[in-house]
């Protein structure tokens, strides 16, 4: 079925019904019949309808709501929407014909989607949530694990394990408030802006809005059926998580190689070869990396979508629904994924090279007034003579220091014991930040 038809004396074809037709909206159900329900007490409210009719296309709405879970498509639905009118006429009669009063599936659409993201943010800020909590757990149960840090992948200074997870949990904490942003400004209704410029009759579009929690009507009706600004920063959320989950699948792979050793990830959450019997494989963490490719492909393309529209409604924009889909399914099941890996898997550190504490030899000569750049040098001609005999820096004496210079002291050598940094004040500030 389609909502319009009088104006044409053929029918379409299946070619145009086909290309033009779209179920990706299907998951909009819930959230189509909540906006029509607050659609249709305003109507009733304002006497736009009688309120019988009113109280009529709300009893079939309701109905349709409860039987959200079975609700049963048909193959000529051209959308959402018109499945929901053609199921309200099969439980109402010819009355369902006053829902649409005042409105049109352009401020519709606009409007489920809204509520759609809604939930959906709060879905993925639960789920970032409970991500930090693991990682904030994992901090402290190996706050004492001393680790290389890297810069060019190449060991650099010294730090805790436990400090490394909470560069994540930072990232994911800023997150969490993009998700927040993003919602707070979605969180509008665009209903009453019907095709593009409104409707002569007296739609109470505050009353809408408020009936469905929503902070206002979008003041500008063009805008409101023509924008999918929200869309592309939701959109960005996701990918920019995404990413921030694929820079730690990228570590966790390179943790679990037998060179590295420091992931062991347990049998629930790897997976094996079909030709080689002994491998354990981190494919969770593979594919999250994988797969934030292609949410950044959502980003460029929900973008590129709207770059010559026109305003204000066009229907390229149908297409929006796909890529924000795609892009919040995707981080929804991997934030679940590669929680279970870290749940699941056992870490070992083996000592990071002496040499992670040269900065800080370096350091206690500049605490003597020595330039930076001289004592850089110096440090660097005592690893380069140790190398020369073949030992490393952890085997340097105080005679070594002296060799090289005698602004050294004996117990400049205690700083080359390589300490974890405490990492308590930030752990007290990201549950601080979530409010636990
Ligand atoms: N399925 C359409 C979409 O998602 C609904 C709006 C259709 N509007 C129209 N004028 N054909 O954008």
């Amino acid at each position: 079925m389609t909502l319009w038809g009088g104006r044409f004396a053929g029918s379409m074809s299946d070619v145009t019904r086909r290309f033009t037709g779209d179920e990706s909206d299907r998951r909009l159900l819930r959230v189509d019949v909540e906006g029509s329900i607050a659609h249709v007490a305003m109507l009733g409210r304002t006497g736009i309808i009688a309120a019988e009719e009113a109280s009529t296309l709300a009893a079939g709405l309701e109905k349709i709501l409860a039987e959200v879970e079975v609700f049963e498509f048909i193959d000529g639905d051209e959308d959402v929407h018109t499945a929901v009118e053609r199921r309200l006429g099969e439980l109402v009669g010819e009355v369902a014909g006053k829902l649409h009063t005042g409105r049109s599936r352009n401020d519709q659409v606009a409007l489920d989607l809204r509520l759609y993201l809604r939930e959906a943010a709060g879905q993925r800020i639960t789920q970032l949530r409970a991500w930090v909590e693991t990682l904030l757990r994992l901090a402290e149960g190996t706050a004492d694990a001393v680790v290389p840090t890297y810069t060019h992948l190449q060991q650099a200074q010294v730090t805790s394990f436990g400090n490394h997870l909470l560069a994540y949990a930072w990232m994911s904490v800023r997150d969490i408030g993009r998700f927040s942003d993003c919602r707070h400004r979605l969180d509008q209704s665009p209903l009453g802006s019907a095709a593009s410029a409104g409707s002569t009759l007296p739609l109470d579009r505050d009353q809408v809005s408020e009936a469905l929690g929503m902070s206002g009507p979008v003041p500008n009706t063009l805008d409101a059926v023509g924008s999918r600004d929200f869309v592309a920063e939701y959109v960005f959320c996701c990918s920019q998580t995404m990413v921030h989950l694929s820079r730690l699948a990228e570590e966790l792979v390179i943790w679990a190689s037998q060179e590295f050793g420091w992931l062991q990830p347990g049998d629930p959450v790897s997976t094996g070869s079909s030709a080689l019997p002994h491998k354990r494989n981190p494919d969770i963490a593979e594919l999250v990396r994988g797969r934030a490719g292609a949410v950044i492909g959502d980003t460029t393309a929900i973008l590129a979508l709207q770059k010559g529209l026109p305003l204000s409604y066009n229907r390229d924009l149908q297409e929006d629904k796909r890529l924000v889909f795609h892009a919040d399914d995707t981080l929804g099941g991997s934030l679940e994924a590669i929680q279970a890996l870290l749940d699941d898997s056992d870490f070992t550190f083996p000592p990071p090279r002496p040499e992670t504490a040269a900065l800080p030899l370096a350091e206690r000569l500049v605490t003597r007034g020595v330039p930076f750049r001289e004592a850089h040098h110096l440090v660097g001609q005592l690893i380069r003579e140790l190398e020369g005999d073949g030992r490393s820096l952890a085997e340097a004496s105080v005679e070594d220091l002296a060799a090289v210079d005698d602004r050294f002291e004996g117990d400049d050598l205690t700083v080359l014991e390589l300490r974890p940094s405490p990492i308590d004040d930030q752990l007290a500030a990201i549950r601080s930040m979530l409010g636990d």
